[in-house]
Formats: C-alpha cells, sequence, structure tokens
C-alpha cells in the first residue's frame, strides 16, 4: 500500500531568522550561551504539528505493519520524545546511531553506524527522525545505508535544516517534514550537543565561539 503525499504547507520549515531570546537563560550551562533560538514551547507546537501531518499522511497504514520510527541517536532523542507522543498511529520506534562529528565542530567527513537498528525494514514503511541537517553528510549516508534493505518508503522528519547543498534535497518527498529552518551557526540543546554536553538544555541556542575554541585546543 501507499502512504499519503506530505501537505506542502508542512513539509516547508519555519524560518527562524533573529534570535528567539537575546539573553538565555542564567545557569552553569547557559553561560556559555551566545543566544538562544528556540525555546521549548516552539519546539513542542511544531512537534505538534508535524505528528498531526505525520498521522494524517499513514493514517491508511495498515495495523499489522505499524511505521517503524527511526530515532537517530543521540542527538534526536528530546525531540523524538516530543514528535513520537503527537503521531496518533501505532508505531514500532527503533534506534540508530552514526556520528561524523567526535568532539569536534565540524563533520570530519566520515560516517561511523555506531549502533545498527534491531527491526527489519524490508517491506516496511519508515520514518527517520534527525535532529538536524547541515552539511547532510549523515543523512545522506543513513538513508544509503538503510534504503539497501529495501523499506516500502523511508521519508525523514528533521526538526532543524541549514538549507546547505546537498544530493538528499534532490530526491522527490524524502525530506517530508521538517521542524525549522535555521542560521549556519554551532547550535547545542534540546538533545544537540558540543563534545556530549548541552543535550539536557531545554532550549537551542548559538554555542559561544570561545567555547568550541577552547575544546578544540585541547584536543
Ligand atoms: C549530528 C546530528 C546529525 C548530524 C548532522 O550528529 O545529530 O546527525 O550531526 O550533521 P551533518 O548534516 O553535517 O552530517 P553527531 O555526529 O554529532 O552525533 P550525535 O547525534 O550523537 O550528536
Amino acid at each position: 500500500m501507499s502512504v499519503s503525499q506530505p501537505a506542502r504547507d508542512l513539509a516547508r520549515p519555519i524560518d527562524v531568522e533573529t534570535s528567539w531570546f537575546v539573553a538565555p537563560p542564567t545557569g552553569s550551562q547557559s553561560d556559555d550561551i551566545a543566544h538562544g533560538i528556540l525555546n521549548e514551547a516552539q519546539v513542542r507546537a511544531r512537534a505538534r504539528e508535524l505528528g498531526a501531518a505525520i498521522t494524517r499522511d499513514y493514517q491508511h497504514i495498515s495495523p499489522a505493519s505499524p511505521l517503524v520510527a527511526i530515532v537517530t541517536l543521540r542527538g534526536a532523542i528530546a525531540f523524538a520524545a516530543d514528535l513520537l507522543r503527537e503521531i496518533d498511529l501505532p508505531v514500532e520506534t527503533d534506534f540508530i546511531s552514526a556520528s561524523s562529528y567526535g568532539a569536534a565542530a565540524t563533520s570530519s567527513g566520515v560516517v561511523h553506524i555506531l549502533k545498527d537498528l534491531e527491526t527489519d525494514l524490508e517491506g516496511r514503511h519508515a520514518l527517520l527522525i534527525e535532529d538536524i541537517i547541515d552539511s547532510g553528510l549523515t543523512l545522506s549516508r543513513l538513508i544509503d545505508t538503510l534504503d539497501a534493505r529495501r523499506p516500502a518508503s523511508l521519508r525523514v522528519c528533521a526538526l532543524l535544516d541549514k538549507n546547505k547543498p546537498c544530493p538528499i534535497r534532490e530526491q522527490p518527498g524524502r525530506l517530508a517534514y521538517t521542524g525549522f529552518s535555521i542560521p549556519d551557526e554551532f547550535v547545542v540543546g534540546y538533545g544537540l550537543d558540543y563534545a556530549q554536553r548541552y543535550r539536557n538544555l531545554p532550549y537551542i541556542g548559538v554555542l559561544k565561539p570561545s567555547v568550541h575554541a577552547r575544546g578544540e585546543e585541547q584536543r
């Protein structure tokens, strides 16, 4: 069976042109944040919209073979927790871990599969949940890997997108659900890290360049 085409208005991300708040809340981790760009309420509201769209698009999927939600570890954990609770359908959830950054602030160019799925994707409708598309390298490699397992369909729901050119943008319907379009800055919080820190910030903010410059020196 097929699934519905994503609605155009929901496929288009919301632009984040300016800082949502200039001064982030104070606290030990927030001292490293230059400015916040999205708060928890905004992310949750967008997850509600995307969850409703996914519910509508997959409403005819067979209950005997539910949608497989693939959460990418570790960055997508917070967004996926919000999104999954907004999908009103039977869903199977699995996890995959692919990393290209290590402790660096820029992609290494090599993607490693650190933890693989336990689900057999053959013939299944699958939705890959990502936190951010930066260079698109991680996603591109993940899609290649998962497509080879012959799912019935494989779409992507990403919370953040920096809109850089990458081949997956040329694949019709692939980036079906996107939360926010953001500037090309190093963002952390709400699951996103720098050197494994800041994932637990309850908002998304721009890391002060001095912090990742300091980290690079220590490597
Ligand atoms: C981050 C993020 C995306 C990827 C995006 O993962 O979670 O998966 O980078 O960057 P790209 O589009 O330039 O490939 P990371 O490798 O840092 O692992 P993590 O999810 O554990 O933080």
